[in-house]
């Protein structure tokens, strides 16, 4: 027994295993931190309304999410460079989210191939796994199109593009760290020390803040998901989107879903709580397509708010990050099990027998006084 009943023993725990630079590079948000409080404190203004008496003996979590079937609409977010949390990095998480029957979305910026996490994800037996493929586009485009192309290749089954990162966000604690990989550790989709993330040095910033404005493309626009769609026979999904304008716009150019995201707070601080403005983009959509969420989600009555504020499923970044430092893969195993298990309850409790008896009348905003 790990002795661990919640998410948050998971953090308690990584804290004292990881290297200061490295738990501060998970842990933080950017600027003052206040969207990475909100991201959080966003799940306690939400009330749930249960319903009773409706024999809750068996409860189904199941869920399709990109026409696949999953165990439970929990999936595991895109964290950058897993390696730094524990040796087998994202293989241990794909493995996890086998054996848990969920979903991961690999990072551009993972510490093992796209190639060796499929394979790592084959290998365990039984259990339904998908892998998706989070993308940054390059200023090199070629170079782009070859991490869509070895995804496809590998059996990816989306692309989700990442939206919100022309820049980095100034993250406190990686400017004062000089943030950048450990030595004996790279990027491993690139094969060059500049895209591999592991030049000698970045002077004084946070060395992922000068990968960023080196690497990364700042000019794309909207037209760039439809350069996207056109070379890729996969889903492509938005992440990054906070408001019901821009919602459209991704429709409108192609998404095949939206991702509402703040990047785990890490990057524009002072953006919205992702779950209030989750219905906004929920409604602006009207139903043309599924709208997922991530940012904040720790419990199962996380997830149960964000599903009945309209979200089709979730995705968790840190908790995963917390769960490999402690444990590696029967970390995340750990993990992904205490939030099923949590959800089932919740939905229990709540008198849902399965996700489409989850609706609005589930959750009402808590009404604060006013003061005078
Ligand atoms: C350490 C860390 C690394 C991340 N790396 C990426 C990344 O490489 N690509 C990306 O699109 N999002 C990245 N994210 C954002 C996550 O995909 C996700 O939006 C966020 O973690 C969700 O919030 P949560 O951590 O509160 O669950 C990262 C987040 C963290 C905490």
């Amino acid at each position: 027994m790990s002795g661990r009943v919640c998410a948050s023993d998971f953090e308690e725990e990584a804290k004292k295993i990881l290297p200061k630079s490295i738990y501060d590079y998970y842990r933080s948000g950017a600027d003052g931190q206040n969207t990475l409080a909100h991201n959080l404190s966003a799940f306690h203004r939400w009330y749930l309304i249960p319903r009773v008496l409706r024999n809750v003996s068996s409860v189904d979590l199941s869920v399709s999410v990109l026409g696949q079937r999953l165990s439970m609409p929990l999936c595991v977010a895109a964290t950058a460079m897993q390696r730094m949390a524990h040796p087998a990095g994202e293989t241990a998480t794909a493995k996890a989210c086998k054996a848990a029957g969920t979903g991961m979305m690999l990072s551009s910026w993972a510490t093992s191939t796209i190639e060796e996490v499929m394979s790592a994800m084959m290998a365990v037996q039984g259990g339904e796994g998908v892998l998706w493929m989070q993308l940054y586009i390059y200023k090199d485009r070629e170079l782009t199109l070859s991490l869509v192309r070895r995804a496809e290749k590998a059996g990816y089954k989306a692309i989700f593009v990442t939206v919100d990162t022309p820049f980095l966000g100034k993250r406190l604690d990686d400017v004062r760290n000089r943030f950048k990989m450990p030595p004996h550790l790279s990027m491993s989709n690139f094969s060059t020390a500049s895209l591999a993330f592991s030049e000698d040095s970045y002077g004084n910033d946070s060395g992922l803040a000068v990968y960023v404005a080196n690497a990364i493309d700042p000019t794309i626009s909207w037209e760039d998901i439809t350069w996207l769609k056109k070379h890729t026979h996969l889903p492509v999904i938005v992440k990054g989107i906070l408001n019901g304008e821009d919602a459209v716009c991704a429709l409108n150019y192609g998404a095949d879903a939206i991702l509402v995201s703040n990047h785990g707070a890490r990057q524009l601080d002072g953006v919205p709580a992702t779950l209030d403005v989750l219905e906004e983009v929920v409604q602006a959509v009207q139903g043309q397509c599924d709208v997922y969420m991530d940012g904040g989600v720790r419990r199962g009555t996380d997830v149960l708010k964000a599903l009945a504020l309209g979200a089709k499923a979730v995705f968790m970044g840190r908790p995963v990050l917390w769960a490999l430092a402690c444990q590696g893969e029967e970390g995340v195993t750990e993990l992904l099990e205490l939030l099923k298990e949590e959800l089932r309850l919740a939905m229990a409790l709540s008198g849902c027998r399965s996700l489409s008896e989850v609706n609005r009348s589930l959750v009402r905003k808590v009404d604060f006084p006013s003061r005078m």
